[in-house]
């Protein structure tokens, strides 16, 4: 049987450019609940220390941005930081206000996968003259699973809505000879105990292997808000993502269903398809935060975001393309690597048709519940 690609370093991205499902189109709603969240940013960035700045240099605050995508929520960040941070330098509050008069200088690191379109991102920063520009910006493409800073380097690590993707479809999860086989579907929510069982465990070694890289590169005194997908504890644990999961997962494995049923794929190309998508509860964040034992939770709590916001609800059509965009935006690149993009296109027509007819539940129920959290080095 044809394996999906285990590790996606190589593969996995959100849609980039401009069009229809481009994540730049796609990420309103996304944006719309992260402002709700980013007192808990400005917060932590209260609780970061600068290092006393040499006479006659400016002070440098480092930020990177873990997942940055190629949407505008990366720039709303740094402009929080910039913001927040020359306020709390203008009164003094840092500790580390400058007698000359000199301002904060930023530096901020845009990070992801290799396979982002970081062209996209670099295009929607702000053209100004170098002189007038509030921050300098680089991209660094590689996986926040690794390395991608020298030690000691960085002041403030943000992540939004990039957790959640593990590093790879789990252990066993596309293996007909395993235990954790996810046949039929693609997500792990409805899946046997095993699979269940394969994605926690991917769960905990990346987030081990995340802290334990930003342990080693945050300077001293740092700090890491993240937001990610998270879900309400259950007694079914992992195969219960909660009931958003349901639906969109239904959705999308019927739309995969009806390809098969169509003769247009095999049975085993959905089998070896698998989503490394795992949203975690509270209480499994915090158990990682706590073994690893290099940071101090400031905050942490599962937040539910709010639906979409819909021009014309009673237009199915239009309801039915934008879920079927939204759904495109994260999973089409992956979906093209595995059954090629004419296929993939196929996929996503049915998929339309299955979001028409259930547009007003899909756009009622697509409020995700979200881990908000922010850790200061201890
Ligand atoms: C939904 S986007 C979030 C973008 C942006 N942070 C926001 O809030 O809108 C998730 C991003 O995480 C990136 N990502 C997923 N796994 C990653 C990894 N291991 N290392 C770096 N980036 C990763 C994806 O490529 C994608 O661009």
């Amino acid at each position: 049987m044809e394996e999906q690609h285990q590790d996606i370093k190589n593969v996995f991205c959100m849609e980039g450019g401009q069009g229809e499902s481009s994540y730049i189109n796609n990420s309103q709603s996304q944006s719309r609940n992260l402002k709700m969240m980013l007192y808990v940013l400005e917060e932590t960035l209260d609780k970061i220390q600068l290092p006393r700045h040499r006479p006659g240099k400016k002070p440098l605050l480092t930020a990177a941005d873990l997942g940055c995508s190629c949407g505008h929520n990366t720039l709303l960040i740094a402009d929080v930081i910039v913001d927040h941070m020359t306020k709390l330098c203008g009164t003094g509050s840092l500790g580390s206000k400058d007698d000359d008069g000199l301002e904060l200088e930023f530096c901020f690191y845009f990070c992801d996968l290799p396979s982002n379109d970081f062209n996209t991102l670099f295009h929607l920063l702000p053209q100004q003259a170098a002189a007038a520009r509030r921050y300098f910006a680089a991209a660094i493409p590689g996986s926040f699973y690794d390395r991608l800073f020298p030690e000691r380097s960085i002041n403030v690590f943000t992540s939004t809505l990039s957790l959640h993707w593990l590093s790879q479809v789990p252990e066993g999860v596309a293996n007909k000879r395993s235990p954790a086989y996810n046949k039929g579907k693609v997500f792990v929510h409805g899946a046997s105990e095993e699979t269940g069982a394969a994605y926690r465990r991917q769960f905990r070694s990346n987030m081990m292997r995340f802290l334990h890289c930003r342990a080693t590169e945050l300077k001293t005194g740092g700090a890491i808000f993240i937001v990610s997908l998270g879900r309400l504890s259950s007694t079914r644990g992992p195969t219960d993502q909660g009931y958003i999961y349901e639906v969109y997962g239904g959705m999308f494995d019927d739309s995969w269903r009806d390809l098969i049923k169509e003769g247009m794929v095999d049975g085993e190309k959905m089998d070896s398809f698998n989503v490394p998508l795992y949203a975690p509860t509270v209480e499994e964040f915090k158990e990682v935060v706590d073994t690893d034992g290099s940071f101090k939770i400031n905050q942490l709590e599962l937040v539910m975001a709010s639906p979409p916001v819909v021009d014309d609800p009673a237009d199915c059509g239009m309801a039915g393309r934008m879920v079927a965009n939204y759904v495109r935006t994260l999973l089409g690149p992956l979906i093209d690597t595995h059954i090629g993009w004419v296929m993939a296109d196929e996929l996503f027509i049915r998929m339309q048709r299955h979001a028409e007819i259930r547009a007003e539940e899909l756009v009622d129920e697509m409020c995700f519940p979200h881990i908000l959290c922010s850790l200061s080095l201890a």
